[in-house]
């Protein structure tokens, strides 16, 4: 609308033109009665358009009716008082102007021409995230539209408008908004919109509105993640180690890294609202023995937080216990070791403690009270004021024997014929001994540990040989196995026979002295086997006792 807004040639027409018309209409007179009209008067078109203009009059004989444009125009139709032309390709905004004579005198009109354009809208890129709390600038980028004056943008978030409509200065235009960014801005989509308000021309309110852009934000607190890890890690064993943070947002989003020295942890990363839960197994190397740093970084949008705790990997090794030989013989020497790794105070079972590092020697004689022996031997490391334990044992096997101990084997043994008993007897001896008991005479065996039910063969003298690859030691046990005496059996059958003859004379006395006295008499036929029942069971009780 404004001249400067003119392309310089056009600029210069409109002048010429419009002094013409000055001089025109002074000189004007008669002719001023009637009038020129434009129509339509003061168009509003889109770019590009093209329009059909009249040029009428009222005058009865107007002459040389024309129309003055930098534009493309073409001459349409005519009539009395009126003629049409088609202005096309309207790029810009322009003054047309129309004259013509009328009765001799020059006679003209004028008309603006306002050419609407939309405008091309974008937001400018956000940063990919935005800490919460900080004052977010959008930035809205307008190119084109027309007419300015008519042209507003704001900015949105979702629907919601961000600031007042501003008015769309410059080319490209910029129009921004700052927003303090919150939690609930993360996943927000801001965009802008342009209003061409053309409702005073007739055409409405055209809107336009930039593709949407999502703001990511975050929160992270400014206290450092919590390292959880043991102070001490032997070498070749796994533990848990943990890094823990609460009060960032969105949890979720987050990246951990975890690393025990440059060797970076698997981790299992689990959020619950604000809070941040790493996991990992840490396993202790061998060539990572010493003070290391377990760190923990964790990273939300564009920063980061980062923790470290100090972790010893130690190594303990031990305790080895050495015998100089396992299996030794009686009466020999036996050197026992007991070692460990570096800085291990070992202790060993009767030896002078040494200092930590240093092997504990015992040197000892061997007897056969040493079969069997275990050495213990006790290990001990100050990791970190931590004292840790490790112990080992080990046994001895001391050759020797064989041997009976005469305590533990009768060397005379009385028992009855026909009775039943345990021989017992035992030999001692590493490897052990087979032991066995034969008669010197007839070879015969006696079990050892059965029993047994004797009889007058295995009377004599035994010879009980204990035998192992080491020898031979041999005991002599007597068996005196007795028969049953045939005096004491007779002198019981005697008096047996005896009291059963006394019994039986008392009842034929006493039943005599019945009869004689009512004339009638019975026999009690089960009397006289009262002392054959007494004599068995004599027998019986006599066997149990032996
Ligand atoms: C131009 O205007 C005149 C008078 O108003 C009218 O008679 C004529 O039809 C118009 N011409 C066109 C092409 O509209
Ligand atoms: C419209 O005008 C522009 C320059 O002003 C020109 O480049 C274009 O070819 C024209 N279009 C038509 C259809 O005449
Ligand atoms: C035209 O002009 C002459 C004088 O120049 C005047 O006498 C005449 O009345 C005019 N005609 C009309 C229709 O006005
Ligand atoms: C954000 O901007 C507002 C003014 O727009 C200002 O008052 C406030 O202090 C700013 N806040 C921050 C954190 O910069
Ligand atoms: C923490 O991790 C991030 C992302 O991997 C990395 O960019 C940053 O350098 C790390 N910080 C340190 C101190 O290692
Ligand atoms: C870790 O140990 C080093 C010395 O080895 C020490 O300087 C540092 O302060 C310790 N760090 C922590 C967190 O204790
Ligand atoms: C030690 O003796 C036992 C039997 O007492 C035997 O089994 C083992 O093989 C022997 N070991 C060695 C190393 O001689
Ligand atoms: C035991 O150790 C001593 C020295 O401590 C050594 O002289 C001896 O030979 C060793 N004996 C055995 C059986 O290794
Ligand atoms: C092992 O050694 C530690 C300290 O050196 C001691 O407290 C502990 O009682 C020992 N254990 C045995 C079984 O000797
Ligand atoms: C020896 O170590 C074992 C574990 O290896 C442990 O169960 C036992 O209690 C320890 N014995 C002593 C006496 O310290
Ligand atoms: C003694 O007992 C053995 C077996 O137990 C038997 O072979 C032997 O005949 C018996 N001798 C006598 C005299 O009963
Ligand atoms: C049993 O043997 C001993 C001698 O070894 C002998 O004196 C005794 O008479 C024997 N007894 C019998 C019943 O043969």
């Amino acid at each position: 609308m404004t001249p400067s807004r003119l392309p310089p040639g056009a600029c210069r027409t409109l002048f010429i033109s419009q002094l013409l018309i000055c001089c025109l209409l002074s000189l004007g007179g008669q002719g001023q009665r009637f009038r020129l009209r434009l129509e339509p008067q003061d168009p509003v078109l889109p770019v590009g358009g093209s329009f059909l203009v009249n040029c009428t009059t009222d005058c009865p004989q107007p002459q040389l009716i024309n129309l003055e444009t930098s534009l493309s125009k073409e001459a349409r139709d005519h009539g009395v008082g009126w003629a049409a032309f088609l202005l096309s390709n309207v790029t810009d905004d322009s003054q047309i102007h129309c004259s013509g004579y009328c009765n001799g005198s020059q006679i003209a009109t004028s008309s603006g021409i306002t050419v609407f354009r939309f405008p091309e809208v974008q937001l400018a890129p956000l940063p990919p995230w935005h800490p919460v709390g900080d004052n977010l600038t959008l930035r809205c980028l307008v190119t084109g539209g027309a007419p300015r004056a008519r042209l507003s943008a704001v900015l949105l978030r979702g629907e919601e408008e961000l600031s007042p409509r501003r008015p769309v200065v410059g080319e490209p235009a910029e129009v921004t908004a700052t927003v303090l960014a919150g939690r609930g801005d993360h996943g927000a989509n801001f965009s802008c919109r342009t209003e061409l308000d053309l409702r005073p021309q007739g055409l409405g309110l055209f809107q336009n509105t930039s593709a949407p852009r999502q703001l990511r934000t975050f929160d992270l607190p400014a206290t450092l993640p919590r390292v959880e890890a043991p102070l001490n890690l032997e070498v070749g064993t796994s533990r848990p180690v943990h890094c823990i943070l609460d009060g960032l947002f969105p949890a979720s989003e987050a990246q951990v890294q975890m690393a025990l020295g440059d060797q970076m942890l698997d981790l299992i990363v689990t959020s619950h609202g604000d809070k941040l839960r790493a996991k990992a197994i840490a396993t202790a190397r061998t060539d990572q023995e010493g003070v290391r740093e377990i760190v923990c970084n964790v990273t939300l949008g564009d920063e980061s937080r980062q923790a470290r705790e100090n972790l010893t990997v130690f190594s303990f090794l031990g305790p080895f216990l050495n015998l100089s030989d396992t299996n030794v013989t009686e009466w020999s020497t036996v050197n026992v070791t007991c070692t460990a790794g570096a800085r291990v105070q070992v202790m060993l079972d009767g030896a002078r403690t040494p200092p930590p590092g240093k092997p504990a020697q015992l040197q000892l004689l061997v007897n056969e009270s040493d079969d069997g022996r275990d050495f213990f031997c006790n290990a001990t490391l100050d990791v970190n004021g931590v004292v840790l334990h490790k112990n080992t044992t080990v046994q001895l096997r001391v050759l020797y024997g064989p041997r009976i101990d005469r305590a533990k084997c009768p060397q005379r043994l009385t028992w009855k014929d026909r009775t039943t008993h345990v021989l017992r007897c035992q030999a001692r001896g590493n490897p052990a001994p087979v032991l066995r008991c034969s008669h010197e005479r007839s070879g015969l065996v006696v079990p050892i540990g059965i029993p047994l039910c004797v009889n007058l063969t295995y009377n004599g003298t035994y010879h009980c040989k204990a035998a192992s690859p080491r020898g031979t030691h041999t005991l002599l046990v007597v068996i005196d196995v007795q028969s049953r005496s045939s005096l004491s059996v007779s002198i019981v059958m005697v008096v047996l026979a005896v009291v059963g003859l006394v019994a039986v004379v008392v009842a034929l006395v006493y039943i005599f002295r019945m009869q004689t006295q009512s004339g009638s008499y019975y026999v009690k036929q089960q009397g006289p086997s009262v002392p054959l029942t007494s004599m068995q069971s004599e027998e019986t009780v006599g066997e149990e006792a032996s």
